[in-house]
C-alpha cells in the first residue's frame, strides 16, 4: 500500500514536469545568461526569440545551425552586433536551447 502511494506520487510529479518544458528551458536560458541579451518577444541586444523562430520556421537544418552558433557565437544575420561565444553551454544544452528558441511562435 505504501509503495503504491509512493508510485502514484511519482507519476504525478513526472506529469507536471512534462507539462512545463517551455518553462524549464526558459530557466536554462536564464541560467546561461542568454536573457541578458535576448527576450522572447522583443529585441534587446540580440533578436527576439519569436523573430528567430519565424525566420527559420521552414528551415529544417536550423536547430543544428543555431545550436552551433549558440556555442561559438557569430554575427551578420541580425545586424552588426556579434553574439559572443557561450562556452558555459554544453552541446546538449545548446541543442535544447535552439529547440526552445525555435518553438517560440
Ligand atoms: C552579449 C549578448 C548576447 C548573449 C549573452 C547571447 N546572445 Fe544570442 N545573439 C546576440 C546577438 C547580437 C545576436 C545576433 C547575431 C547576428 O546578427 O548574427 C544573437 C543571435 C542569436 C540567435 C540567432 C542566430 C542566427 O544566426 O540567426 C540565437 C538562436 C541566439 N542568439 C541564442 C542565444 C542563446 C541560447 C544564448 C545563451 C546561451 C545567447 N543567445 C546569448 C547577443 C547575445
Amino acid at each position: 500500500m505504501k509503495l503504491k502511494q509512493h508510485l502514484s506520487m511519482l507519476v504525478v510529479a513526472a506529469g507536471s514536469l512534462l507539462a512545463l518544458p517551455a518553462v524549464a528551458d526558459q530557466a536554462l536560458a536564464t541560467a546561461k545568461n542568454c536573457m541578458a541579451c535576448h527576450a522572447v518577444d522583443r529585441k534587446l541586444v540580440g533578436p527576439a526569440y519569436k523573430d528567430v523562430a519565424k525566420k527559420y520556421a521552414a528551415d529544417k537544418g536550423a536547430a543544428d545551425a543555431l545550436a552551433t552558433k549558440i556555442q561559438k557565437g557569430g554575427s551578420g544575420v541580425w545586424g552588426a552586433v556579434p553574439m559572443p561565444a557561450n562556452p558555459q553551454v554544453s552541446e546538449a544544452e545548446a541543442k535544447k536551447l535552439a529547440a526552445w528558441v525555435l518553438s517560440q511562435k
